[in-house]
């Protein structure tokens, strides 16, 4: 979800052009308040696209405070009824909201069974609860706001207008991301920077607990006791350039194409002019101190942190665990005696991984969030972060924060081996393997047209397909068979390549896709057998094979790099098969339907 809104300047298009800027972010409806402080108020909603929603609007619809909201689906599904901005029975109050209220059946049972109400979400609920307390105990907007807060169980990001004083925005922020952004003679509200960029680069991070009341000219944010806070701007520093698409038709394809300049920069981040590796001390030192490590993660976070596994326990010789968050956090395991946990998140605000965090935190034990989002809650709540530095990624689906990721555990994985002084890690010249692999990657985006050509050939048509290898590869199969189906709607599996014969077989039958990747020197052989076993059956077989080990009628083959980095060049292919089934299909490559790019609900 997606939230915009501005006080003191014409509000409409600034929010339809960040909403708009949020849209990557996935969403089913969208909604828009305004007031032109003059006695006239709209609200507008439409399912679908933000255009749906333009093309509502009469011209005449305008306003000097706005609020609007891009709805992912979670309690009530998508329709303009269920979509924000929400309102009161007494159309006084005006309400949209990032997040899950987790008592609102409770609190919807216990002060408002007199109310009718229009939509079945959980925000009408805090809305209405908001009209009432003000109605009954005769208070301002704002106060009745806090009012109803400390009622309120769970994660929000929210913005209210109250028509009776319709020149202040009030805000509130738990556990959902909100940024106040500083204009001159405005001031503006969104729960990414990214969406108001052009409008201001000055920004306050609003902190759970948070409430704000903003004027055109003046912001007073307070604790919900009612004390002041101070919190300082800071520039947000983002190249706007990095947020576009420039000639590209689709951000995931110049996502994929950055790849090779993430890693150099990551190098240049992580190493001096020695290679020698740098990682805050703190961070090796916890990290090398631990019997386990715990990684947790979502999506293609988690298929990161599978690879990672194998490169943190090469270089250091500590026992490695991953974990799907949502999982986990429901069902701990039994820990070690001296666990290190790390996070990999992307957008750092995967509920799922915050509900783990949590638990990590009340049990004293340290952590590491590695993110693209330098404040995002996770890194804010994590004992130490390590940054993605892979700028801005916009495609849902996730292409250069994986490979980051990867890199960056490697790096963690290096820095951790040397000071336990195991050997592997200090002959590990990993500076170099990444110069290698940026390489390798480039040589691989260059050569794109051969990998569309493959999937207009084998990917045009089918329902299904899989992807299979062993060992680093099996991870690999794994978020390659997750890119094709989030983003072409294939249903496609990835399996460990032996795996396949002990059941999934039955499912191979003639002209079904099995991609089969080809790194691991231990199993190069036996998967070339797993090949001819599929074959036999009519499977149109796709192969991503190493240099090392390849044949004149391999499809793809890959630049030879170190074995435990194969992931970060075997994927990019993957990516791209993906990228052109999608595309070819005539598809919304970068927002697939049903998905959103940081699911902040459990
Ligand atoms: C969503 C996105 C996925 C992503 C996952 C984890 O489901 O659609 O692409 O991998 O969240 O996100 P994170 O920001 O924690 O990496």
């Amino acid at each position: 979800c997606g939230i915009v809104g501005i006080i003191g300047k014409s509000a409409r298009d600034v929010v339809l052009n960040g909403l708009k800027k949020l849209e990557y972010r996935g969403y089913d409806s969208a909604g828009i308040y305004l007031n032109d402080l003059n006695g006239h108020e709209y609200l507008t909603k439409a399912v679908g696209r933000i255009k749906n929603l333009e093309d509502k609007l009469s011209d005449n619809e305008q306003g000097l405070v706005g609020i609007g909201h891009t709805r992912w689906a979670t309690h009530g599904k998508p329709s303009i009824a269920n979509s924000h901005p929400h309102y009161s029975s007494d159309k006084r109050f005006y309400l949209v909201h990032n997040g899950v209220i987790e008592n609102y059946a409770e609190l919807k049972e216990k002060y408002l069974s007199d109310v009718s109400f229009n939509s079945d979400t959980d925000t009408e609920v805090v809305v209405q609860l908001i009209a009432k307390i003000a109605k009954e105990k005769c208070l301002s907007g704002f106060l009745a706001f806090k009012e109803a807060l400390k009622l309120i169980n769970g994660s929000y990001a929210f913005l209210l207008v109250d028509n009776k004083e319709p020149d202040h925005i009030f805000i509130a922020k738990n556990k959902s991301p909100m940024m106040l952004g500083i204009g001159d003679g405005f001031n503006i509200i969104a729960s990414d920077a990214i969406s108001v960029l052009d409008q201001t680069k000055l920004f306050i991070d609003l902190q759970d607990g948070d409430v704000a009341d903003v004027t055109a000219s003046a912001i007073n944010i307070e604790d919900i006791a009612g004390n002041h806070i101070e919190r300082k701007p800071y520039l947000v520093n983002i190249d706007p350039n990095s947020a576009s698409k420039g000639t590209y038709e689709f951000y995931m394809l110049k996502e994929i194409d950055e790849q090779p300049s993430v890693m150099r920069r990551l190098s240049k981040e992580y190493f001096n002019d020695d290679a020698d590796v740098k990682v805050d001390a703190n961070i090796v030192q916890s990290v090398a101190q631990s019997d386990r490590i715990y990684i947790l993660a979502a999506g293609t976070s988690y298929h990161a942190g599978l690879v990672g596994k194998n490169i943190i326990e090469k270089y250091t010789d500590i026992p490695v665990e991953v974990g799907i968050a949502s999982e986990f956090g429901y069902h701990f395991p039994k820990l070690s005696k001296k666990p290190f946990f790390i996070f990999l998140s992307q957008s750092g605000e995967t509920a799922d991984s915050r509900v783990v965090l949590k638990q990590v935190n009340q049990l004293g034990l340290p952590s590491l969030t590695i993110t693209n989002v330098a404040g995002s809650t996770l890194s804010r709540e994590a004992t130490y972060t390590m940054l993605l530095k892979a700028g801005p990624e916009i495609a849902v689906a996730s292409t250069k924060a994986y490979t980051a990721q990867v890199a960056v555990q490697a790096i963690l994985a290096k820095a951790v081996g040397e000071y336990l002084k195991i050997a592997a890690a200090i002959d590990f010249d990993l500076k170099r393997q990444l110069a290698l692999v940026a390489e390798g990657m480039q040589e691989i985006v260059d050569g794109k047209e051969k990998i569309n050509s493959l999937a207009k050939k084998y990917l045009a048509t089918t329902r299904n397909a899989f992807y299979i290898g062993r060992g680093v590869d099996y991870a690999v199969a794994l978020e390659g068979a997750l890119k094709l189906k989030e983003v072409s709607y294939i249903q496609t599996e990835g399996f460990a390549a032996a795996e396949l014969k002990h059941g999934t077989i039955a499912l191979i039958e003639k002209g079904v896709p099995v991609v089969t990747l080809i790194n691991d020197p231990a199993t190069a052989d036996l998967t070339r057998g797993n090949i001819q076993e599929v074959e036999s059956r009519g499977a149109n077989v796709i192969t991503i094979v190493a240099k090392k080990f390849a044949k004149a009628t391999d499809d793809i083959i890959l630049p030879d790099v170190d074995y435990y980095l194969s992931p970060l060049v075997t994927v990019v292919p993957a990516q791209l098969l993906a990228y052109y089934a999608s595309k070819n299909k005539g598809l919304d490559v970068d927002k697939p339907r049903n998905l959103a790019k940081s699911v902040t609900v459990e």
